[in-house]
């Protein structure tokens, strides 16, 4: 029985078609901007989200500094959330290889920072201080969807502060579909866009940086520096237009899957929080332990986390979610 891997959407294998794809790609030496298939994946991409350019990199964690790196100097600082990835799961790097300082500030339980805290958060100019440059927001926010008329006060706001606002948008097609709107509707509020092709899109590898020219060069001349510079990287790419011209739409299915799992296991008279998109999160407080073991028993793989995150993806079909849910029936029950 194959297993049923609820951990993260970042498990998915690539589909035939998609192996089809990284099989037919036209390769080049892309640090010599040469690969075809590179070239094309950031035009699309750029195009699609409304920016001037893109960069292609290995990963989010790479994008995301790149973004961070691109925008502020050295001895500058970024507004973030608490919980943020580029924050709190990136192993520090903006502030170790950028020498920028982050401002985490708590966020709201709906994924947002409150603007007016933000605000409060921005240093005067005065030597005494690091100088505020940017304000780093996701979407979505442990699977919760920022409203457009948030991101909306956000672009005001940082327009009015003279910050640039950059969207660690790794999992932002699925904020677009939920919202039902084209990706652009979200992205046209930030200068620069991080998007993760190797999450709930299903590609083995890869993610896109987009912004303005400038700052794209910038972010080139970075990942070089920072080791991200690949050679015939279309065999990737590939896999990342393919999931971006067809596996966008499909993510509606993850979301509809995440709701049933969700009020399932509500119904069971388990403490999940409202869920949004393809993330169902549990409170199991001390039985994290005992329930990774009880589930890895039933082949369902799922994290020791007292706030138990379970992700719906490509690989994890209705069926699934049915033995699943039964599996946490039976927990509850011993
Ligand atoms: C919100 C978010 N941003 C960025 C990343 C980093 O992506 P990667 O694992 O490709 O470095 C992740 C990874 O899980 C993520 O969840």
């Amino acid at each position: 029985m194959p297993l049923i891997d609820l951990r993260s959407d970042t498990v998915t294998q690539p589909t035939a078609a998609m192996r089809d794809a990284m099989m037919a790609a036209e390769l080049g030496d892309d640090v010599y901007g040469e690969d075809p298939t590179v070239n094309r994946l950031e035009t699309w991409l750029a195009n699609e989200l409304g920016f001037d350019a893109a960069l292609f990199v290995p990963t989010g964690t790479m994008s995301n500094l790149l973004g961070l790196m691109a925008h502020c100097e050295r001895g500058d600082e970024y507004i973030v959330g608490q919980q943020a990835h580029t924050y709190k799961y990136e192993g520090g790097g903006a502030a170790v290889l950028g020498s920028i300082q982050p401002q985490p500030i708590d966020g709201d339980v709906d994924g947002s920072l409150d603007l007016a805290k933000v605000e409060a958060a921005i240093k005067q100019d005065d030597f005494h201080f690091a100088r505020t440059r940017l304000l780093a927001l996701e979407n979505t926010m442990q699977g919760k969807v920022l409203p457009l008329d948030y991101l909306a006060a956000a672009r005001e706001l940082t327009r009015r502060r003279g910050l640039s606002l950059h969207l660690d948008g790794a999992r932002l097609y699925n904020a677009a579909v939920k919202l039902g709107v084209p990706a652009r509707a979200i992205t046209q509020h930030f200068d620069s866009v991080s998007v993760c092709l190797s999450k709930g899109l299903g590609a083995p590898v890869g993610s896109v940086l987009c912004g303005s020219t400038v700052l794209i060069a910038k972010a080139r001349r970075l990942r070089k520096m920072v080791g991200g510079g690949m050679r015939q990287a279309g065999v990737l790419a590939a896999a990342g237009l393919y999931a971006l011209q067809h596996q966008v739409q499909r993510l509606d299915e993850d979301h509809a899957k995440a709701a049933h799992l969700g009020q399932a296991l509500a119904e069971l008279g388990y403490s999940v929080e409202p869920v949004q998109t393809n993330m169902v999160y549990v409170q199991l407080g001390e039985r994290a332990s005992q329930l990774k073991a009880f589930m890895a028993d039933r082949n369902i793989a799922v994290t020791a986390a007292p706030r138990l995150r379970l992700i719906t993806h490509l690989d994890v079909g209705s069926a699934d979610i049915e033995l699943v849910i039964e599996a946490f029936a039976a927990f509850r029950s011993i």
